[in-house]
């Protein structure tokens, strides 16, 4: 994550080449040339937001009733990293590289494409859409560790202070942030049915109902045998971070990117040990401007 690395599309940044693909140029065929079903399903968020484990819940969740008799170890997520079982639109699917699309329906995608960018045909269709969305200053520190982790032994590292005035900036991939989410925000306010907006801190603090509701949003709501049978809590546990993190501990996601780079914390508000009071203050400030008017709030700090 480096400015040289990104370049600037309809107001937003995006890598040119990503995971084997001309990412940029994959998303710009894709808008025009992409047929969406009204089936389909789409997961979206920036990147560091929580993409690794909204993938595993709606795997877990909408294929459920297929892997209702395998023993626990012999589900998908316990031998694959959840990346390679909902791919991405704008590099897997399109790089056709992804292990677990085989003709199942609903077919499910994700993307970091901005909401200016996504194919036509996704917005006509009726689909369904989960936006997910994080507090802006974990996903600075997210990103900023999950870059330096994959950054090749030619360029050092970089300073969080560099980071830190990128993201203000708004250069992220995929980024602003706060444009990002806005227009995903006001797109959910139009059409309600059609996504739902979730925030990683509520999934966090609220797993078990937020899995519940994403359910019934993506229409396959847990009936009362299945909550007393405890489905949801074993959804629960088998995509949790503790879960998933030691699954991933081993092997690639594909060259160069080892499977664990997706998992670090899992927490909430590890931006206290990384943010001085002045960066804080700054983002806090933007986030109050940018967000003027919309409910959607996070933890400001002290
Ligand atoms: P941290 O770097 O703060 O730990 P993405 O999946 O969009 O790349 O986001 C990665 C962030 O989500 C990382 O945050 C990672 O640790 C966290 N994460 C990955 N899997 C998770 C899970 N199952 N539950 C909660 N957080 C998870």
């Amino acid at each position: 994550w480096v400015n040289e690395d990104l370049y600037i599309y309809k107001g937003f940044w995006h890598f040119n080449f990503l995971w084997g693909v001309f990412s940029l140029e994959a998303m710009m065929t894709l808008q025009h040339t992409f047929q969406a079903q009204p089936t389909d399903i789409y997961l979206i968020t920036l990147p560091k937001s929580g993409t690794t484990w909204i993938k595993a819940l709606a795997y877990a969740i909408v294929n459920r009733e297929r892997y209702k008799n395998n023993t626990l170890s012999s589900h998908p997520l316990l031998t694959y990293n959840p990346h390679k079982c909902v791919p991405f639109l704008e590099t897997e699917f399109f790089g056709k590289t992804s292990v677990y699309t085989d003709g199942c329906l609903p077919r499910l995608l994700a993307t970091h494409i901005p909401y200016s960018s996504l194919p036509q045909s996704i917005l006509d269709s009726g689909c369904r859409i989960v936006y997910m969305c994080r507090n802006p200053k974990d996903v600075l520190v997210s990103l900023f560790h999950f870059s330096n982790k994959l950054r090749d032994k030619s360029r050092c590292r970089m300073a969080f202070d560099e980071a830190f005035e990128m993201f203000r900036k708004g250069v992220m991939p995929y980024g602003p942030y706060w444009d990002h989410v806005k227009a995903y925000y006001n797109f959910s306010l139009e059409h309600p049915n059609n996504i739902l907006f979730l925030t990683y801190e509520d999934m966090k603090e609220n797993t078990v109902n937020k899995v519940k509701l994403l359910a019934e949003f993506l229409g396959c709501a847990f009936t009362k045998e299945e909550e007393a049978r405890g489905v949801v809590d074993e959804i629960v546990r088998l995509c949790s971070f503790e879960n998933l993190s030691e699954v991933n501990k081993h092997g690639d996601f594909r060259e160069g990117v080892p499977n664990d780079v997706f998992f670090r914390e899992g927490k909430v508000g590890d931006w206290r040990s990384h943010l001085t009071d002045e960066m804080t203050k700054v983002l806090n400030q933007i986030t109050t401007e940018k967000f003027h008017g919309l409910d959607i709030s996070f933890e400001v700090g002290s």
